[in-house]
């Protein structure tokens, strides 16, 4: 299978400009569908990349964008729903558009992103979703499609939300309440993810596969605070919150406007979100430490 064209739908967002910078510099020609091209501006400069407005919601108009395209990759995702139903309509019902146009516009390979642990029994409504979205995806392969499905762990990278918000909140609070802070993560690097993507897109050895993506060392929500706390010069003290109390603060935190946690994380925290392996040797890529790369960001001179 020879690619030459991709279509990438969720490119403008953290992990979807490091894929695009990264498809662009291997010379594929690249369409990416952006409900605001606008927003888009840091992306115009890169060569070989078209961004696009479109309603990514609506399979006639997402086919007619397919027409001609030798790949598809669905980096749509949310990590919290601003109406009821967003998990649903984002993580479980667009793939299968995705997929049906797809098959429609004849387009023979898809990579979509899902997440670590996704699973349609899983804990909390990000999970089942996403673990809906993939059963979904992998069902068409039945009909042909060449389907791959990645599963990160939580991404880290310069513009990450995850270590960058505690880096934010290091900084402002004296006293930091921390849910769930024996919670375990094993963050994977945003530019081996981007890697990985690329190096499957003509891999028949990754047709039709799930693979789980971690990086090397797994850490306690606790440990990875305090470490971009000291990066970042700051030495809040840090409350560790029980069960019950973590509970409590997901929920009243969902009365914020700013969506700190809410209790469908706290409910995904439950799971330990490390790798039962180590990274896919079919990608030929070692993972980054978080340790090589978080200081270049986070440290202040
Ligand atoms: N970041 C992580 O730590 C992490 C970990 C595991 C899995 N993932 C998954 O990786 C994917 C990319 O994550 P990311 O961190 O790059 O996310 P992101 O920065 O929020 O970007 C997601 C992109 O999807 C589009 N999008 C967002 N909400 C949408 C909606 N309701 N309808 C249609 N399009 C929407 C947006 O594009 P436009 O605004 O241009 O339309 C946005 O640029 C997601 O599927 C996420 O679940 C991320």
């Amino acid at each position: 299978m020879i690619i030459r064209t991709v279509c990438v739908l969720g490119g403008t967002g953290f992990v979807g400009r490091h894929l695009l910078a990264k498809l662009s510099a291997a010379g594929y020609h690249v369409k990416a569908l952006t409900r605001d091209r606008e927003k888009t501006r840091h992306l115009w400069v890169l060569p070989e990349v078209d961004v696009v407005e479109a309603n990514v919601y609506d399979e006639a108009e997402l086919c007619r964008h397919f027409q001609g395209m030798d790949a598809v990759i669905n980096l749509i995702g949310i990590l919290h729903e601003r109406r009821k139903g967003d998990f649903t309509r984002t993580h479980a019902e667009l793939p299968v558009t995705v997929a049906k146009a797809c098959l429609e516009a004849g387009v023979p390979r898809l990579l979509h992103m899902s997440a670590l642990h996704a699973d349609e029994h899983g804990p909390s409504r990000y999970l089942r979703t996403k673990g809906e979205g993939e059963a979904s995806v992998l069902h068409a392969a039945d009909h042909g499609l060449k389907v791959t499905v990645f599963r990160p762990a939580v991404i880290f990278g310069p513009e990450d939300s995850f270590l960058n918000l505690f880096a934010r909140l290091a900084k402002l609070a004296p006293i930091m309440p921390l849910a769930c802070p024996h919670a375990r993560f094993q963050p994977v690097y945003v530019e081996d993810v981007a890697q990985a993507y690329v190096a499957s897109l003509d891999n028949p050895a990754t047709f039709g596969r799930r693979y789980d993506l971690c990086g090397p060392r797994a850490y306690t929500l606790v440990r990875l605070v305090r470490y971009v706390a000291r990066l970042r010069g700051a030495c809040p003290v840090i409350v560790e919150l029980g069960d019950r109390l973590s509970y409590w603060q997901a929920r009243l935190m969902e009365l914020s406007p700013v969506k700190l946690i809410t209790r469908d994380n706290y409910y995904s925290m439950q799971v330990d979100s490390v790798c039962a392996g180590s990274f896919p040797a079919v990608f030929g890529i070692r993972p980054t430490a978080l340790e090589a790369v978080v200081p270049s960001y986070l440290a202040v001179e």
